[in-house]
């Protein structure tokens, strides 16, 4: 029996609690949250203890598993609490709010030796595997990327010192997939623009940016994000290559080579499975399954890092 306890119990860890629920020989025996009456109520619908503090709960529920989904400035600790118990982790992108904490929390697992998996959702599904299947062997030109849609609800996603901004909290799932179809990042160049949000209360990111990307490859990328687009909202991610043309989107990939263009649709819900590997993972003791690990999603935050730091400075940034 797997013992599983849950960091933060706001909107995305109520769809891994729903999906641990459902797992084999798993038990639920910790929910905690800053705000005690949200951990009461998931306790209360799926067994466990409520508790405020992540340590007191490590110690008294004794979780092998913990969950982790907290808003990007709160990774205060319970990662490396939880590693230096031997507890395995899984971890809600984006991994940190800046580069010292993201440093820290990577030491701290590997040092510890324990499995973790980043939720870097997108890679879960059979689309994607048939995509990197299908790129295997040929020169990708060019990628273009897309999370264009409204503001986020939740308070602060708003706030730069609290999200990182659209690029490391929405974006990033983009950025990554890039990196996981197409190799790493060489070099990140971005603009951003404001001043269309001037009626929204503590608003300090940036409202639409851009990002060009070189990848180590040679290939050229250009990123969109914006947070304004209340109507036509569009997330997707295009690679060129000479043979084919590659559009992926909600779990579908669209491939339009030789003149046909082929529709496959996901048979995966993304969700379900990332829990249901890292579980199998912490049973078994073995990685491989698991599609992205901690060192492997720090990348991805420093692609994202990188992006602001070019935007603040005018200056192109290696990540
Ligand atoms: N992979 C995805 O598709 C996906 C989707 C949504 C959100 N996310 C990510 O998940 C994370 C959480 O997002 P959300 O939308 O669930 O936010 P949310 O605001 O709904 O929930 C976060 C919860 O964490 C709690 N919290 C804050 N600090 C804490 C602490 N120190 N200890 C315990 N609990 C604490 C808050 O009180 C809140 O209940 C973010 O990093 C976000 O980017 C990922």
């Amino acid at each position: 029996m797997i013992k599983v306890a849950f960091v933060g119990c706001g909107g995305i860890q109520a769809v891994h609690q729903k999906n641990v629920s459902k797992l084999d020989r798993v038990k639920i025996v910790g929910h905690c949250d800053i705000l005690p009456d949200r951990a009461e109520a998931r306790a209360a619908q799926y067994g466990g203890e409520a508790f405020t503090e992540f340590e007191a709960m490590y110690d008294k529920a004794k979780p092998h598993a913990v969950f982790i989904a907290v808003p990007p400035y709160a990774h205060v600790g319970m990662e490396e609490a939880a590693a230096q118990r031997g507890i395995h982790l899984f971890i809600e992108k984006p991994i940190a709010i800046d580069y010292d904490m993201a440093k820290r929390i990577a030491a701290a697992i590997q040092s510890a030796k324990i499995v973790c998996s980043v939720a870097y959702c997108f890679r879960y599904y059979d689309t994607v595997a048939l995509a990197r299947k299908i790129l295997k062997g040929k020169a990708v030109s060019l990628i273009t990327g897309t999370w264009n849609g409204g503001m986020p609800g939740v308070w602060w996603w708003r706030q730069m010192d609290k999200s990182g901004g659209q690029i490391v909290e929405q974006t990033t799932h983009m950025f990554d997939l890039a990196r996981y179809l197409c190799g790493d990042v060489a070099e990140v160049h971005s603009v951003a623009s404001t001043g269309c949000m001037t009626k929204v209360e503590n608003f300090d990111v940036h409202d639409s940016s851009v990002v060009s990307l070189r990848m180590k490859s040679g290939a050229i990328s250009s990123f969109t994000s914006s947070c304004v687009a209340n109507n036509g909202a569009h997330v997707g991610l295009q690679i060129i290559t000479p043979e084919a043309t590659m559009r992926f989107q909600g779990g579908k990939l669209t491939v339009i080579e030789d003149g046909r263009t082929t529709e496959y649709s996901s048979k995966v819900d993304m969700y379900a499975e990332e829990s249901r590997v890292f579980i199998d993972a912490v049973r078994s003791g073995k990685k491989n399954k698991i599609r992205s690990s901690y060192a492997d999603a720090l990348k991805t935050f420093l692609v994202t890092w990188a992006a602001n730091e070019s935007i603040r400075t005018g200056m192109p940034v290696k990540p």
